[in-house]
């Protein structure tokens, strides 16, 4: 059994905002549900537009009421109030920060203290600053945690700069960068997969493996968030920080135990292996696109620059495609291929390791024909699986083959939210599914080169219609003729 938990106040700034009223409250919620919380836990939520406590349990019922497992029950619900509290203030103002000490003196609350970050991103520097300053990170009465949302940083010198004010009032050990991919159980599982299975091993390098491809695909546009994105874009949005922490627990070298530090170490070494791409060569790596209106789901949608909030000359990419390349013994001359895009043909993440075709063609009756390679796929969202396609021999007399692929579902309940695994890390103090500061910056560094690149390309954006599977030019980045996008884990419905 797990030890219990130390009894904790969780403070969460931006409480009023989306991701904490979809996300973290839902899955506060369910933890208490489990009794998973710590006993005498207090969480205080901070925000503007919500007065008091009573105001926030009342819009807090309403959004809890469509999304938690089983429905709202009135006596978890009444229990669950009872742990919550309100703070009324804004964080740029010094003064509220006193306030909040006081306030946190009170006996009700635990000196042990996480501050959550769900707040915009260009206010983490100053309230860190803030809450140091007010002493409210010192570790002297119990222990303080700033966990933070991504993104850390807009690009490689900001996120520099962030962190110099993080350095400045906490230990790297006070501080937990989230990135949610890495509580999903799939996310997990490619650990489990690679390390625990034996089999595998003697093929998961350049002599079997020929390619790999890394999706994650969404139907939907940018909806009300807009003018955050207009800003952010998908290389920053989603292959800087998701795609590329796929990509290190696909490709790293077996840690020296599951503990946190060796684990970050593992990843960090193979991030620090991707060979940068040249800056006068972005366009053979990197390919970007911006969704033009189409249909979705059978729906007729508009194109990004009509959408709320987007300026008419923005270029902004809603798509991006980049092939990276592992300098090591292991992944030499094997490319890495990442993408991402909204307003796609369908929502999916996933990876998908193509194998290299055998040494000599047997079974073929032309010259042309050519053996589908062994894929290995890992569904990720929506369906959590598991798939090896193998060839074949076709029932009948002749010697025909055909793609036949063992299969499985692993995980058949998908109402857990990564968050709540994550926030419970959090509570016990747990770093192993959150970024470390070296890890966060050398992601920068990787795609450093892109962002610039760009960001100098002001007058032209190439468009994809929505509904689609993304710009067809996106396929000049794969390196042998004939190889595309895998879209699909059925390979008769691939594009
Ligand atoms: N939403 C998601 O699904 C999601 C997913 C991944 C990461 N994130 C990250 O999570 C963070 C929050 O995102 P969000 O979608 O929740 O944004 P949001 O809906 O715009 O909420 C922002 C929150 O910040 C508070 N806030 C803003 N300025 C403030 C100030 N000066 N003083 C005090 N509070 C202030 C707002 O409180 P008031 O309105 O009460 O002032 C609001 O509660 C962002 O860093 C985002 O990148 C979000």
């Amino acid at each position: 059994m797990n030890k219990p938990l130390e009894n904790s106040t969780f403070v969460i700034f931006g409480a009023t905002g989306n991701l904490a009223r979809t996300k973290l409250l839902p899955s506060l919620y369910h933890l208490d549900m489990e009794n998973q919380l710590p006993e005498g836990i207090k969480i205080l939520g901070v925000g503007r537009r919500i007065s008091d406590r009573q105001a926030w349990i009342e819009e807090l019922e309403n959004d809890l009421k469509g999304k938690v497992r089983g429905g709202l029950d009135k006596k978890l619900f009444k229990n669950f109030c009872e742990k919550l509290e309100f703070f009324n203030g804004g964080l740029r103002e010094t003064a509220n920060y006193q306030l909040l000490s006081e306030f946190l003196q009170q006996a009700q609350f635990s000196r042990n203290i996480s501050f959550y970050f769900s707040l915009p991103p260009t206010l983490y520097g100053s309230v860190v600053t803030h809450l140091g300053k007010a002493g409210l990170l010192k570790e002297d009465q119990g222990w303080r945690r700033v966990v933070v949302e991504k993104p850390f940083g807009n690009n490689l010198e900001s996120a520099i700069d962030l962190q110099r004010h993080f350095d400045k009032y906490l230990k790297e050990t006070q501080i937990f960068r989230i990135d949610h991919y890495l509580g999903k159980e799939t996310v997990q599982n490619v650990q489990v997969f690679r390390f625990a299975n034996l089999l595998l091993e003697p093929l998961w390098n350049r002599n079997y493996i020929d390619h790999v491809q890394i999706t994650h695909s969404e139907t939907i546009g940018v909806g009300s968030r807009g003018s955050y994105y207009d800003e952010a874009g998908a290389l920053r949005d989603m292959i800087q920080s998701h795609l590329l922490q796929l990509l290190s627990l696909v490709a790293m070298e077996p840690p020296v135990s599951m503990q946190a530090e060796d684990l970050r170490n593992e990843k960090v070494k193979l991030l620090r292996s991707i060979s940068p791409i040249p800056k006068n060569a972005v366009s053979s790596y990197a390919f970007h696109a911006q969704y033009s209106s189409g249909i979705v789901n059978g729906e007729k949608v508009k194109g990004y620059i009509e959408e709320e909030g987007i300026p008419e000359d923005s270029v902004c990419e809603t798509y991006a495609a980049v092939k990276l390349h592992i300098d090591n013994w292991r992944w030499r001359d094997v490319p890495f291929y990442l993408r991402t895009g909204k307003r796609l043909a369908e929502k999916r993440s996933m990876i998908a390791i193509c194998f290299r075709q055998p040494p000599k063609q047997f079974f073929r009756t032309s010259q042309l024909e050519k053996f589908q390679p062994n894929w290995l796929l890992i569904g990720i969202q929506p369906d959590e699986t598991l798939r090896m396609e193998l060839t074949v021999k076709k029932p009948g007399l002749d010697m025909k083959t055909q793609t036949i692929s063992l299969d499985t579902c692993l995980n058949e309940d998908t109402s857990k939210d990564a968050y709540e695994g994550l926030l419970l890390d959090v509570l016990e103090g747990d770093h192993t599914l959150f970024l470390r500061a070296d890890e966060v910056l050398q992601s920068w560094k990787i795609v450093d080169p892109i962002i610039r690149y760009w960001d100098s390309q002001t007058d032209y954006i190439p468009t994809y219609a929505a509904g689609s599977w993304g710009p067809e030019e996106s396929l000049r980045l794969f390196e042998k003729e004939g190889q595309a996008w895998r879209s699909s884990l059925n390979p008769e419905k691939n594009r």
